[in-house]
């Protein structure tokens, strides 16, 4: 007997995409025995396995295994003894005697998911029991070959107490189950489909669901069913049609069906991420699949239709066609999250979509690419994978495969995905796999292409216009480059798509739009046949995530907000006015100048603002401030007081000058209570009313503050109540503060997680003098639990996002966060090392702050026991 882990702490080891090399072993079938005792759970792993032709007959067999404790490990069925397997290093179980070509492995270990706090493996959230095998997880559960190059059939049988864990479930198909005597029972399950470890699955536990069915567009009867603990039942159907949803729309647009005659998800409480894949088996971290309207916000509603969307994808891109290794994860998440975007944009609007997809990307990723954590989508390195589920990856990878579709169009871009499953379906393959799938399908050149995947840092692409009245001809020059980012001092050109309008005086396209192809570091586009000198319109649909830099006035801005025929650049024209002058007021307030806000700019929200037939969410995000993130990201040194208080004079300012406005359209987009609607209309309406709410108690007065904690008292659409609650939340009236505060806990959040994590979020993020002693109070609270990650995030990390107050410039609240994160991270690491990022992009800010920050990651580094995770990220911000 011996445990795999017994061995101290050693020195993280990083791990190189250049190494990959196949596996010695193939592993064909697991066959699995999962014995649930309360306390205590036995795993019999049952692995045939062959020797990879032309790999070495010595070669040794070395599995992953991580904090199990082995028990036996029999060859061929005959047990084997301790001195013929070892554990040569942490985390690896080698079988040293001489092996067949092939045979079966079988191993017997015992595990405690009841103690495990990493929610990784196999363990107990509430009463449940359910596990969570990507990245590395899987080894946590039985010694295996971990990779997702090593393809298996898997069979399990899973025992427990019939009373505490009624519901027994797995991936695939239930092929039996029964009882056993003494109140225990089992069920065995099959899945047809070889996979990888990574999307193995198991639930066990005392929940209730709904049942519904999809009928495949070839005729298959697919059976539906989401659980959850019984309490949260009503809160399914959502869930259900947005899967309905997901299934129809990827018939639809891509030809892909369900392969399985069941799909069953799982909502936990306790999940470190938003959701997980598992094959004929997704678990839900309940934050992502739970919604109903007395709970729900509108963007809680967009987010579970998202993520199941997502998750359902993935059975084809990332499930049927997996990824070879790790570095190879924006194959499948960077294309996943592409097509859940697609299919959400379908599903409402597509350039309400865009902007909020652009906006995510801008306040996440962008400053990820610009500090000591940047690394490409398809990263050459790393020491603990899970620290690389990245906005990079994910979000800026949705980019890149957005690309693929501008430049080959979408029929193009279908074809490439028609060869992509043609060609690779049931293996796992690269980006380069993928990549070659787009190019052959069209007969088009994508070499270039490939620095997408190679080079980390967000290009800047540069445009130069010049006009001939008598020739009719508009130039475009057009120059990009790259600034350094850790490991690559210099890049080469990108192939950007450009998508392009010239419009004339009118407002109309004086020529039909274009998508130029920028290759080199700078090339002339030339437009033939411009009746007059256009305004240009840049980056249409954000086709590239790039920085663009375009002299031109205020006023050009102003026209295009209100005439490109291109929704997403009327918004986009708008953010760069409103940039322009609260980074205009930073410079102000810094050198003790009064502030001022631009009248064009109180024009041009005016314009909006009294716009009738616009789309309710577009009116709303065009008058919605970048993110503080977002404009950080635009400034040679962050300023977190000067930024701050720039927005506030301009939210301010604006209120002043359009307060009768604000007031008519907050009246107006009032819905009645009953019946509660979550259509376009009725999102929009809420989003545009809740902006100019926002914009009114910039002015903070009596009156206002009045209406809003009307709206948080009474309100019955719970996008109302924590938007009022939230604005209030900051407000300094205390007593106002108090009351919305108390009666949001009482009358909605108390016993009901989900809400409570709102009510945590509005604290942490709230700009008030007390924030730091109210995030401690708030860790006291009798509701919150740090081993919660949900609650984590809606404390810790909402803190970590309040740009004033995380930022104090006595350090106050740097210390307290790396307190959180020591306290943590004996816990869940992948947690922990989520907070250490908040410190990644530390030298963005001023020496002072720099200083500070840079002590603390220092003592994380200097604890002993940290976490590999947590030292990753805080070794490579000091980088
Ligand atoms: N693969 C999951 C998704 O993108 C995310 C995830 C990663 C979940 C790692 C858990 C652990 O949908
Ligand atoms: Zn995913």
């Amino acid at each position: 007997m011996a445990a795999s882990s017994a061995v101290a702490t050693e020195q993280p080891v990083e791990k190189f995409r250049k190494d990959y090399k196949e596996p010695d072993y193939w592993v064909r079938n697991v066959d699995l025995l999962i014995q649930i005792h309360d306390g205590q759970t036995t795993v019999r792993g049952k692995l045939s396995a062959e020797r990879r032709k032309g790999a070495q007959e010595s070669a040794t067999l070395r599995l992953d295994a991580e904090d199990v404790e082995v028990v036996s490990v029999l060859l061929n069925g005959k047990e084997l003894s301790s001195s013929d397997y070892h554990f040569p290093e942490k985390d690896v179980l080698e079988i040293k005697c001489g092996l067949p070509d092939k045979f079966e492995l079988e191993t017997v270990v015992k595990i405690k998911p009841e103690d495990n706090t990493q929610l990784s493996g196999l363990y107990k959230s509430s009463s449940m029991y359910c596990t969570q095998c990507e990245a590395e997880g899987f080894r946590r559960i039985t010694p295996m070959l971990d990779r997702p190059d090593v393809m298996a059939k898997y069979k399990v049988r899973i025992e427990a107490d019939q009373k505490s864990c009624p519901v027994l479930l797995s991936n695939g198909n239930l092929v039996s189950k029964g009882e056993m005597g003494e109140g225990r029972h089992f069920a065995e399950w099959e899945d047809p489909f070889p996979k990888p470890s990574y999307l193995f699955a198991v639930v066990a536990g005392d929940l209730g669901s709904i049942k519904d069915t999809f009928t495949t567009r070839s005729g298959r009867k697919v059976a539906l069913e989401i659980f959850s603990e019984h309490a949260n039942v009503d809160q399914l159907d959502w869930a259900m049609q947005s899967l309905k949803d997901s299934m129809k729309w990827d018939e639809e647009r891509f030809g892909l069906e369900y392969d399985l005659d069941i799909y069953n998800i799982v909502a936990v409480n306790d999940f470190n991420m938003g959701a997980m894949e598992n094959k004929g088996l997704n678990v839900f971290n309940t934050a992502c699949v739970l919604a109903k309207p007395s709970t729900a916000t509108d963007s809680d509603y967009e987010r579970v239709q998202g993520v199941i969307a997502h998750e359902y994808f993935h059975n084809w891109t990332g499930n049927r066609v997996t990824c070879r290794d790790w570095f190879q994860l924006t194959l499948k998440e960077g294309l996943t999250v592409f097509r859940d975007q697609q299919f959400s944009a379908d599903m409402t609007s597509e350039a309400v979509k865009r902007i909020e997809d652009v906006r995510i990307l801008r306040a996440a990723q962008f400053p990820q690419d610009d500090s000591p954590m940047a690394h490409p989508i398809r990263p050459e390195s790393y020491i603990a994978m899970d620290n690389f589920y990245t906005a990079t990856v994910y979000n800026k990878g949705a980019e890149v495969i957005g690309m693929y579709q501008t430049l080959l169009g979408k029929e193009g871009f279908r074809k490439g995905m028609d060869l992509y499953f043609k060609r690779h379906d049931g293996t796992a393959v690269t980006c380069d796999d993928f990549r070659a799938a787009m190019a052959d399908a069209n007969g088009v050149d994508l070499e270039q292409f490939e620095r997408w995947y190679t080079q980390a840092g967000t290009p800047t692409v540069e445009a130069k216009a010049s006009y001939s009245a008598d020739k009719q001809r508009f130039e475009l020059v057009l120059s990009q480059s790259c600034g350094p980012s850790p490991g690559q001092p210099t890049k080469q050109p990108y192939h950007i798509p450009v998508r392009v309008g010239l419009i004339g005086k009118d407002g109309k396209d004086l020529v039909p739009e274009r998508v130029l192809e920028l290759k080199e570091a700078s090339q002339t586009f030339v437009f033939e046949g411009v009746k007059e000198e256009p305004v240009v319109s840049l980056l249409r649909g954000f086709s590239a995530p790039v920085n663009v830099k375009l002299p031109r006035s205020d006023e050009e801005l102003a026209f295009l907000m209100a005439n490109d025929q291109d929704s997403f650049n009327r918004w986009e024209a708008g953010q760069e006015l409103f940039t322009r002058s609260i980074l205009a007021n930073v410079k102000a307030f810094q050198d003790g100048k009064d502030m001022e806000l631009p009248q064009v700019i109180v024009d041009a929200a005016k314009r909006t603002l009294l716009l009738e037939d616009i789309d309710k969410s577009l009116q709303a995000y065009a008058l919605t401030l970048p993110s503080l993130l977002t404009l950080g990201a635009k400034m040679d040194v962050i300023d977190p007081d000067a930024l701050v208080a720039a927005c506030k004079f301009v939210k301010e300012s604006m209120a002043k000058k359009l307060r009768a406005e604000f007031e008519t359209a907050y009246k107006s987009n009032q819905l009645p209570s009953e019946p509660f609607r979550n259509d376009a209309d009725a999102v929009g309406r809420r989003r545009i009313k809740n902006v100019c709410l926002d914009y009114l108690m910039a002015l903070k007065e009596d009156k206002y503050t009045k209406l809003c904690l009307d709206q948080a008292l009474q309100s019955t659409a719970m996008t109302d109540l924590v938007a009022a609650t939230s604005l209030l939340a900051g407000s300094s009236d205390e007593a106002a503060r108090k009351q919305a505060l108390e009666n949001f806990y009482e009358k909605h959040a108390k016993g009901n997680d989900l809400i409570l994590c709102k009510w945590f979020t509005m604290q942490a993020m709230a700009d008030v003098t007390t924030s730091l002693s109210d995030v401690g109070a708030l860790l006291q609270h009798p509701d919150f639990s740090l081993k919660n990650p949900n609650k984590c995030r809606s404390v810790i990390g909402a803190f970590a996002g309040n740009m004033k107050h995380f930022h104090a410039a006595d350090g106050s609240g740097y210390r307290w966060l790396t307190d959180r994160i020591l306290d943590i991270d004996k816990m869940n690491p992948q947690m922990s090392a989520r907070l250490v990022s908040s410190f990644s992009t530390f030298r963005r800010y001023d020496q002072k702050r720099q200083a500070l920050i840079k002590a603390e990651l220092e003592r994380l580094i200097a604890t002993s026991g940290l976490s590999r995770d947590a030292y990753e990220i805080a070794s490579k911000s000091l980088k």
